[in-house]
């Protein structure tokens, strides 16, 4: 049986970025036969760039919505809110002590974060030993994480390592990063990367006339509606090509080569391919947060398990560690 765990930071409304590059692939694999999933809303790691707590609120709520409305089975599995569980922040104490200072500094995500944002706290810099103690407090075996990733899990398993060393056996389990190389980047609406933090976003589960004018801001070329156009490196083709059916891409394809097809026409389709496909997320969606307190009884029951199984862990290293 593998035990596999992921966390999604709390610091924004989840995205279609988001939902195609890590919460759908993560239930599909908690349903292989086997699997045992402990996914949760690391709303602690949010504090590093989000200190509004209204939002947080707000957002966790976001969060968990979004998982249960894309079908993630919380009866079987372990669903929580990281800061709810203080084990978390019991054991980030301890690995901190565990963790080489230059490991840190070095890492690639602290410098690309500190160079971007105004504020650098240190909770920024010690952010993958928090996540290391997400991992290890649940003796998880796979992490399903974006490519952006790697670097922190060889950090988790670094100073799972150190500590083991220290123990004289292995108390802490080994954790592997699973990166879908398949999967691809997401675009935002100007063509990078879909990002919270570049505001070129896709919200879902925005109601259908705020996504039509978020759509309608997904950067074209200038080429006349009647002459033929490029969709190999247009946006709004690549984002359908993500969700609409094959045949239906094909069609596009050709109106697209054809010309007298405009991108107007384009994002309309797209618009009623995500109306479409979402339909039932986006009224599950809609039902979460109107019903908050079903959420809540819902993060209550996960936290409990959670909490069980961290408990554990923490007994153990105590007891190495003399406290
Ligand atoms: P953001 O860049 O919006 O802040 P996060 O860093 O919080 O997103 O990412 C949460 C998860 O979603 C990660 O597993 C990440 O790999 C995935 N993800 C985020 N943006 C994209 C994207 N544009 N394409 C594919 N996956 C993405
Ligand atoms: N750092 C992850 C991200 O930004 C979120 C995260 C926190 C996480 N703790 C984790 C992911 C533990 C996997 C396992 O996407």
């Amino acid at each position: 049986m593998s035990r596999i765990l992921t966390g999604i930071q709390s610091s924004g409304r989840p995205h279609l970025g988001n939902i195609l590059g890590a919460i759908l692939p993560a239930i599909e694999l908690s349903k292989e036969p086997g699997n045992e999933s402990f996914f949760f809303i690391a709303d602690l790691h949010s504090l590093t760039t989000l200190k509004d707590g209204k939002l947080r609120e707000e957002y966790v709520r976001a969060i968990a919505a979004t998982w249960l409305s894309f079908g993630f089975d919380t009866s079987k599995n372990v669903f929580w809110r990281q800061s709810r569980v203080q084990e978390h922040t019991e054991l980030n104490w301890y690995l901190n002590c565990f963790t080489p200072f230059p490991m840190l500094a070095n890492a690639t995500s602290y410098k690309d974060k500190s160079e971007r944002l105004s504020e650098v706290n240190a909770g920024l810099f010690t952010y993958p030993v928090l996540q290391a103690a997400d991992i290890l407090l649940y003796n998880a075996n796979i992490i399903p994480v974006g490519k952006d990733q790697k670097q922190h899990l060889e950090m988790s398993r670094d100073i799972a390592n150190r500590f083991n060393l220290q123990a004289g056996e292995e108390v802490l389990v080994l954790p592997e990063a699973r990166i879908d190389e398949r999967l691809m980047t997401i675009p935002g609406i100007d063509g990078q990367k879909m990002s919270k933090s570049y505001h070129n976003f896709i919200d879902i589960f925005l109601p259908e006339k705020e996504l039509k004018k978020v759509l309608k801001k997904i950067k074209s070329d200038s080429t006349p509606l009647e002459e033929p156009k490029d969709w190999q490196q247009d946006i709004t083709f690549k984002l359908y090509s993500l969700l609409a059916a094959p045949a239906q891409v094909e069609e596009m394809k050709a109106n697209y080569e054809r010309g007298g097809y405009g991108y107007g026409h384009a994002k309309q389709e797209l618009l009623d391919c995500i109306l479409t496909k979402f339909d039932e997320p986006r009224k599950k969606f809609d039902y979460y947060m109107e019903h908050t307190e079903e959420l809540e009884v819902i993060l209550k029951a996960g936290e409990e398990k959670a909490r069980a199984v961290a408990q554990e862990t923490i007994q153990k290293i105590r007891k190495v560690l003399g406290f």
